[in-house]
């Protein structure tokens, strides 16, 4: 805090509790012990007021706060950048029960240790902690039910762009992925990729020129193929993606491949395990594969 607001809330704030004590002095004085004074203020003709003292009870209430005050400016940042002698503030408080809230759940969750995530997924428990976990740190990107959006992957279905298995899953989401597709425009020319995006239409059962597929084909062997397999079925290694079961990441409008294909795509996962530690991590790995398991949803 600059030294000069410093400055001025504290002198704001002593203004403040100066001007209480004067109130109590000020309506207090002249009238102790006497009998109330009738005021000038007249209405109706006849009709008066008296100035009665306050009430015991209520001047004390008054006095208690004040020296409330005084405690708690001593204890508390009140006074501009003073910290008080407690050196309380909001984060400080957040971190402590951020903690204790994480060691919590580390203590809940210790006896799934050295247990397979499947095992994990079976327990109610720790499913609908994972739910809060995944809304919590993983809706923003992939939305609150998991099926993605435009450019983030669907999690409830057994299309994987990284791999399905545990070991994979906890992989994507402890270090994170980059899915990285070079663009091919200037190698390919708009005819180019008018053709090659043909070819993938049609490796996915999409309408599209057959004798535009067929000049694509070529190219899409030489330059794609690398990746994506010589039947484009992908290639999970690189986080390639199947590009025959129209499933799409990108989309699949001719707009949509020529933007992928002639600009290529960058895509970031971020990672979490410094961010959320090994027990979170996995909850959240058995989470997601569950959400593809309906069967684990299905009950007895
Ligand atoms: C900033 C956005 C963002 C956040 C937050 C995020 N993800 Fe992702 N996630 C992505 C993107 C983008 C991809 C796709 C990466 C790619 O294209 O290769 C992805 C991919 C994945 C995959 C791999 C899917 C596959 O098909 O192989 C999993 C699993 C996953 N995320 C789980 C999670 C979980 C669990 C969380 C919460 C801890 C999370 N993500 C948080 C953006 C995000
Ligand atoms: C270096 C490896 C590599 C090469 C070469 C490559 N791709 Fe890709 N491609 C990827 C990756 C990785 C992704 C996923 C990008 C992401 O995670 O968002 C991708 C995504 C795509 C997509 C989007 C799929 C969807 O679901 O939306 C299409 C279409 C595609 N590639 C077509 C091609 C074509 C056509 C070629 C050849 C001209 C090609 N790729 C060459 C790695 C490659």
């Amino acid at each position: 805090m600059n030294s000069g607001i410093s400055l001025f809330i504290s002198i704001a704030v002593a203004v403040n509790v100066l001007a209480c004590v004067w109130l109590i002095w000020w309506t207090a004085r002249g009238s102790a012990g006497k009998n109330p004074q009738e005021t000038t203020h007249v209405w109706d003709g006849d009709l008066t007021e008296y100035n009665n003292p306050l009430p015991r009870w209520w001047l004390w209430l008054f006095i208690i706060t004040i020296l409330f005050s005084f405690v708690y400016l001593a204890l508390y940042p009140g006074m501009g950048a003073f910290k008080g002698s407690k050196n309380w503030t909001q984060v400080s408080q957040w971190q402590a029960e951020d903690q204790a809230a994480g060691a919590a759940l580390e203590r809940r969750f210790a006896s799934f240790k050295g247990k397979s995530l499947a095992q994990m997924s079976k327990d109610a428990g720790a499913m609908s902690t994972a739910r809060n976990l995944f809304a919590l740190n993983c809706s923003t990107c992939h939305g609150s039910d998991a099926r993605g959006a435009k450019g983030f992957p669907n999690l409830t279905d057994k299309d994987w762009l990284w791999g399905g298995s545990e070991e994979a899953v906890y992989q994507t989401i402890s270090q994170g992925r980059n899915g990285v597709m070079p663009g091919w425009g200037e190698v390919l020319g708009k005819d180019g990729t008018d053709n090659v995006a043909a070819y993938v239409l049609r490796l996915s059962g999409k309408p599209a020129s057959a004798e535009a597929a067929r000049a694509g084909m070529a190219q899409f062997t030489a330059l794609c193929a690398a990746c994506h397999g010589a039947e484009g079925k992908g290639n999970q290694a690189l986080g390639a993606p199947n590009l025959t079961d129209n499933v799409w990441l990108h989309g699949s409008s001719m707009k949509d491949l020529h933007e992928t294909i002639a600009n290529g795509r960058t895509n970031h996962m971020p990672p979490q395990l410094e961010r959320l530690g090994e027990t979170k991590v996995r909850l959240l790995a058995a989470y997601v594969l569950s959400l593809s398991e309906p069967a684990h949803d299905a009950g007895p």
